[in-house]
């Protein structure tokens, strides 16, 4: 059962799509669970008054569009939109209606004050010194950053050093909305409860690492923020990554977040840095061209975008490395991309063939051990193990598979990262967020990959809207002569 809590919540951006498709549905969900209680205060900020006026009628469609009809109740939606007080606000200029939004705060100095920061990156700066002149933050106030923070290394530097003027770092709340999904977390669970995996866990039994995460969908009215951006830095400098460190560091000796997060680094720092050639060998980049989605014809990237010719990619496929004793030799293929034939995330860990071969050719196929943790969609985890076939009188070998599937096993399964996460700030545990060293040292790897390919005369592999990607991301991992785990050959 939730414990409740009461906090106060400013939603910077409170009208965009991050705030009505993310995070007010979430904040319904706990309420609706009782997570927190009707103290608390959820403040939208809109930058026009009109808006601001009309908040509930915009917020009431969002919450039936977004929440499934089994979730959606009508009397809890009324009472959670009492707790709802949009305030009119223009974020970078200081007037009288920075003087409303702090009349809304609670007048005890004790409850948590959380500001969400669901805008560009490029304002968090000036936000943070208006928050700081209008004397709002307090010993209670904590901030949340959506990624992405940064555009490289450098850009990245500058954003946390103007959050670090007002905020300490015990403050910082940087939101990676794949650590707040219940499967993520059950990695560690999995890894750290039980025996049988942590004797199995390195380079002597495991012979390969897949982390993927597929999606339908392509530009979702974003195309000015993606074309700046690509896969790799919207996916791979963070939700890879973080999923990454996850299965690869070492066991962090309590739960806190300075232990985790300490283990993260070193694993960010032992990733093998690619860089030059090895860009060219161990990378994959893809732009989907029109293709066809369940019997639609979907169109390419740049008609989506409505330009000519772009060099961003909307596929990345890596190679990468993690140069320390646990994990020497054993590869991790990384690789994330829009318009896929499927929506899916998922970690395989492809264990190795058995060491001496008891059973001679005749009993079929041996395959290597395989436990698949898939994030979405059905959250799940399975593990394949060889048996007897036991239909054949014969001795034949056959592959079955443990699955746990998360909605057997729990009713009404259902979770939200960003919930979770937001009921963490209020709580302040920061465990699932990530430190500025982590922020830096992602970038540190990524940077690299990006000059290759912008010196490269090479331009992005095209691939079918609707298929695995493109074909040099199939020999990137059968050359080593291993196959991406699901529908892959279908490229
Ligand atoms: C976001 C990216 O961080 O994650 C989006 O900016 C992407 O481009 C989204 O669509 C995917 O999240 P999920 O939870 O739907 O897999």
């Amino acid at each position: 059962m939730a414990t409740t809590t009461v906090f106060d919540i400013v939603l910077f951006g409170g009208c965009g799509d991050l705030s009505l498709r993310k995070l007010m549905p979430a904040l319904y969900r706990g309420y609706a669970e009782g997570s927190f209680d009707s103290n608390s205060r959820i403040i939208p900020t809109c930058r026009d008054a009109e808006t601001a006026a009309g908040y509930a009628e915009i917020l009431a469609k969002s919450l039936q569009q977004f929440l499934s009809s089994d979730e959606y109740d009508s009397a809890v939606a009324d009472s959670f939109m009492q707790l709802v007080m949009p305030c009119a606000l223009d974020i970078t200029t200081v007037d009288e209606r920075w003087k409303s939004l702090h009349k809304l705060f609670s007048k005890d100095a004790e409850q948590s004050r959380i500001f969400y920061m669901a805008v560009p990156p490029a304002i968090f700066g000036i936000t943070c010194e208006n928050l700081s002149q209008q004397k709002m933050i307090n010993g209670q106030s904590r901030i949340v950053v959506e990624k992405p923070i940064g555009y490289d290394g450098v850009t990245a530097s500058a954003i946390n050093d103007e959050i670090a003027r007002y905020f300490d770092e015990k403050s910082i709340f940087r939101i990676d909305h794949y650590l707040g999904k219940e499967t993520v977390q059950n990695l560690m669970a999995l890894r750290f409860t039980n025996v049988i995996f942590e004797q199995l866990w390195d380079a002597k039994s495991i012979d390969h690492v897949q982390i993927s995460i597929s999606e339908t969908v392509g530009l979702e009215g974003r195309a000015g923020f993606y074309d700046n951006a690509g896969a790799l830095r919207d996916m791979v400098q963070n939700h890879l990554l973080q999923l990454l460190c996850l299965v690869a560091m070492e066991s962090p000796n309590k739960l806190d977040a300075n232990s985790i997060r300490a283990e993260k680094l070193k694993v960010l720092e032992a990733l093998r840095p690619l860089t030059g050639a090895d860009v060219d060998d161990y990378t994959v980049r893809g732009q989907y061209v029109a293709g066809e989605f369940n019997g639609d014809l979907v169109p390419g990237y740049l008609e989506e975008l409505g330009k000519p010719s772009s060099n961003t990619e909307t596929f990345v496929a890596i190679k990468a490395h993690i140069d320390n004793w646990r994990w020497s030799k054993v590869p991790f293929y990384l690789s994330t991309g829009k318009r896929m034939k499927a929506r899916s995330a998922k970690i395989v860990i492809q264990f190795k063939e058995v060491s001496h071969r008891v059973y001679d050719g005749s009993v079929g196929q041996m395959t290597p051990n395989q436990l698949i943790i898939k994030l979405q969609p059905g959250e799940s985890i399975q593990l394949s193990l060889m048996t007897k076939d036991l239909t054949c009188l014969e001795t034949k070998l056959k592959p079955v598979s443990l699955n746990l599937n998360f909605s057997d096993t729990y009713d009404n399964f259902k979770s939200d990262a960003y919930k979770r996460l937001i009921l963490d700030v209020a709580a302040n545990n920061p465990a699932l967020f990530i430190h500025r060293d982590e922020v830096d040292c992602a970038w540190r790897w990524i940077d690299p990959i990006i000059e290759q390919w912008q010196q490269s005369a090479h331009t992005p592999d095209l691939y079918r809207a609707g298929s695995w990607g493109p074909s040099a991301a199939k020999t990137l991992i059968e050359q080593d002569d291993r196959y991406w785990f699901n529908g892959e050959s279908d490229q």
